[in-house]
């Protein structure tokens, strides 16, 4: 086999990849979903200011400038992830391991070095990524918002790669689950939900953009639908969003599982409050996620918007901290309480510094 080619090796694996090919066309390795983003602001209205230190970690632009450029790039360039790189990113990893919620997460890079692809050997993609010079695998124990923070921390180093130069793509479906486990040496307790391909990005921005659109990668909800004021239904209107719109708009461009979008925030006595809108017939639950053993890739990707929410609050200085407190707003029947950012001082924060 060619390097960094992987290939099913089980009939298992082999059913999971027809079925993840059926499930997911749009994002197969051939739809390659590289893009620069041409619907929002243009670069000349992307603030370029040094980044502020978040969460102890300073990024060297923008967390605006950064969250534009990201994408879930699935084809990269056939070279190894540079040393410094791999040093930056490995050091971001290991102090970043404690998500908003209080779950602790270890990471690992995992990372082909120029001469040598074995260290990549049997972690399988089904296809959909191609020559990727690395993987960032974590692990967690099963606790009670544990992959809301999976989320939260592995997107925080998605955006810190971006900053680096590099591309990245979410895998919470194709990616053969107990090789990479094993890589990652996961104990009887812990899970590996999903993983991060990392490395150089193989097309230019032109194409890159083309192939998106065609991909339908371009698409996100309009923020009527996401964002709400005291009840579900009701639109934010400009008096009520203030200097929120543009942290808001950052968590509208955040990834997620099949771009789904299942995040709906609503603002009421000062605080934000974080639900996760469950896609109908897609997610836990479903026949699909349970015979490819899925995580419950929706809990990820609210953890990735809170992640989107808080480093553009910071960005905007608009302080605030999360915590878990339902308030008393009357969901859809779909709609699962995760989490509030509050800007009012409270006795219960969770990740008081
Ligand atoms: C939790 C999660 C799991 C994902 N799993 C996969 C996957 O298994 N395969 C894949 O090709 N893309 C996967 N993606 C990438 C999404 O399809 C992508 O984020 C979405 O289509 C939006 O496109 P963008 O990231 O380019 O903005 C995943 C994204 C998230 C957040």
């Amino acid at each position: 086999m060619e390097r960094g080619e992987t290939a099913p090796v089980s009939i298992y694996g082999y059913c999971k990849k027809l079925l993840l090919i059926f499930f997911y066309p749009n994002q197969s390795q051939y739809c390659d979903i590289c893009f620069r983003r041409t619907s929002i602001n243009t670069e000349q209205e992307i603030r370029e200011i040094v980044g502020e230190k978040i969460r102890g970690y300073r990024m060297n632009k923008s967390i605006v400038y950064i969250i534009k450029q990201r994408f879930s790039c699935r084809t990269y360039l056939k070279k190894p992830i540079e040393e410094d790189h791999q040093r930056a990113l490995i050091e971001f990893l290991e102090s970043n391991h404690t998500g908003p919620l209080g779950t602790r997460a270890r990471f690992a890079l995992i990372a082909a070095t120029e001469y040598d692809r074995k260290s990549l050997k049997g972690l399988g993609t089904y296809g959909f990524i191609k020559d990727a010079a690395g993987f960032i695998v974590g692990a967690l124990e099963q606790e009670p918002k544990n992959l809301e923070d999976y989320g939260y921390l592995l997107e925080h180093a998605v955006l810190y790669a971006t900053d680096i130069g590099l591309g990245t793509c979410w895998l919470g479906g194709s990616f053969t689950k107990s090789s990479f486990a094993k890589k990652i040496t996961v104990t009887s307790t812990e899970i590996v939900p999903a993983v991060v391909a990392v490395g150089y990005s193989a097309s230019n921005a032109d194409i890159r953009s083309q192939i998106r659109k065609r991909a339908g990668a371009q698409h996100r909800f309009p923020k009527e639908q996401l964002f709400f004021d005291r009840f579900f239904g009701n639109s934010l209107n400009k008096e009520n969003i203030r200097e929120y719109a543009d942290v808001l708009e950052m968590v509208r461009w955040a990834p997620s599982a099949s771009n789904k979008q299942p995040w709906r925030i609503i603002r009421s006595d000062g605080a934000w409050h974080f639900y996760l809108q469950r896609t109908q017939g897609y997610g836990k639950g479903t026949l699909t996620f349970n015979l490819l053993r899925l995580a419950d890739l929706q809990r990820i990707d609210m953890g990735i918007a809170m992640c989107h929410f808080e480093l553009a609050a910071h960005e905007f200085n608009l302080p605030g901290r999360w915590l878990v407190d339902e308030p008393g707003i009357i969901k859809p029947e779909n709609v699962e309480y995760i989490a509030s950012w509050t800007t009012v001082p409270s006795e219960r924060l969770i990740n008081e510094a």
